[in-house]
């Protein structure tokens, strides 16, 4: 838990969960008295004192174990023979889960608790502490819950936010970014994916390109085919998409699968020139995602291919560009009614 959760869910102090009933006997006191003591008064300890300060508890469990079972006469046997000693004393301001921690260590069941002046204020058993931070542990869940709601909502503000940055420099390549993180969703769903990979997937599938707001206008949006050199500024957009992202914590698990969306299954892709499983799950399916959705959307430079043409040019390329097991499942997908039926939403449950 970070430092902000324990300080939300700080747990209270003692004083309010002691019990304040407390009788005080002399040490010299019998056994009989006690015991009538505690019946009249409806409590289960006394604390024992020597000379007006407190030495030692006596428990009604104490009497049992300490007098019944031993046949002692109960008249005759004084507080200060059975009774437990030294005893523990804390603080009243001492918090609930301080109290616990010093109870477990010292494996003590019980203790004194003082107020200012050293004077004696209560006894807390581990039975009270206990319960005590079931109580507070329970009322404070709904104020969890709200706090996690809110990093949630937090967290989904910074995508939209980030996503409209990338939208805003590049409406195509925002609006091919929706697209490509719908479809590969698909595919990861027919994969069978857990959860949290699904989403780190969807994730690295709509800033894949952020990147690419490093890139100048002239060549993000030149209206015929790319040179050579253009193309060779173009290439760092993926290691450039990961350093923007590797501030957030919360896409530690995209960064991967955006580096290495470039790479070839045959090893003739960037930056790494990685090929089969060296390659990141996530960054093999959005490269199908990917080529697939800017094969069939108008560029400048050409029109729009056919679906149908588009899934022969991937099939070709299954075993080079693509992992062929991953285009088998692409095929699947893409030849069925969409899962997702708006691929142009921005934030998928998921997330
Ligand atoms: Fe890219």
């Amino acid at each position: 838990m970070d430092k902000f959760m324990a300080e939300r869910i700080k747990s209270p102090a003692v004083r309010d969960y002691m019990t304040r009933k407390i009788v005080r006997v002399d040490a010299g006191t019998s056994i009989a008295r006690v015991s009538e003591l505690m019946s009249r008064k409806k409590i289960s300890c006394v604390v024992v004192e020597k000379a007006r300060r407190p030495a030692g508890i006596i428990t009604e469990r104490d009497m049992i174990n300490k007098v019944i079972a031993k046949s002692r006469d109960p008249r005759l046997t004084t507080a200060d023979s059975i009774m437990t000693s030294p005893i523990f004393s804390i603080s009243e301001e001492t918090d609930l889960i301080t109290v616990r921690r010093i109870m477990s260590s010292k494996k003590i069941r019980r203790a004194v608790v003082t107020s200012s002046g050293n004077r004696i204020a209560g006894i807390v058993t581990e039975t009270d502490i206990s319960k005590a931070l079931s109580e507070v542990l329970f009322s404070k869940l709904d104020e969890i819950k709200l706090i996690y709601k809110k990093i949630r909502a937090l967290f989904t503000d910074t995508v939209k936010a980030l996503f409209l940055t990338l939208d805003a420099k590049d409406h195509y390549t925002g609006t091919h970014s929706k697209a490509v993180a719908a479809l590969a969703c698909e595919i990861s769903d027919e994969l069978g994916l857990d959860a949290p990979t699904k989403r780190n997937i969807y994730l690295a599938a709509l800033f894949h390109d952020i990147g690419k707001i490093h890139i100048k206008d002239s060549i993000l949006r030149k209206s015929a085919s790319l040179l050579e050199s253009e193309f060779e500024e173009i290439k760092p957009h993926s290691s450039i998409s990961a350093l923007i992202l590797r501030p957030i914590g919360e896409l530690k698990g995209t960064i991967d699968i955006i580096m290495h969306h470039h790479e070839w299954y045959n090893g003739k892709g960037y930056p790494m020139r990685l090929k089969r499983d060296e390659i990141p799950l996530g960054s093999r399916i959005i490269t199908i995602a990917d080529s697939y959705n800017a094969l069939t959307t108008n560029r400048p430079y050409r029109a729009a291919m056919k679906p149908g043409q588009a899934i022969k040019m991937i099939k070709a390329l299954s075993g080079k560009q693509f992992d062929p097991a991953i285009v088998k499942v692409f095929l699947k997908v893409i030849r069925r009614p969409r899962a997702y039926k708006d691929r142009s939403a921005l934030i998928y449950p998921i997330i």
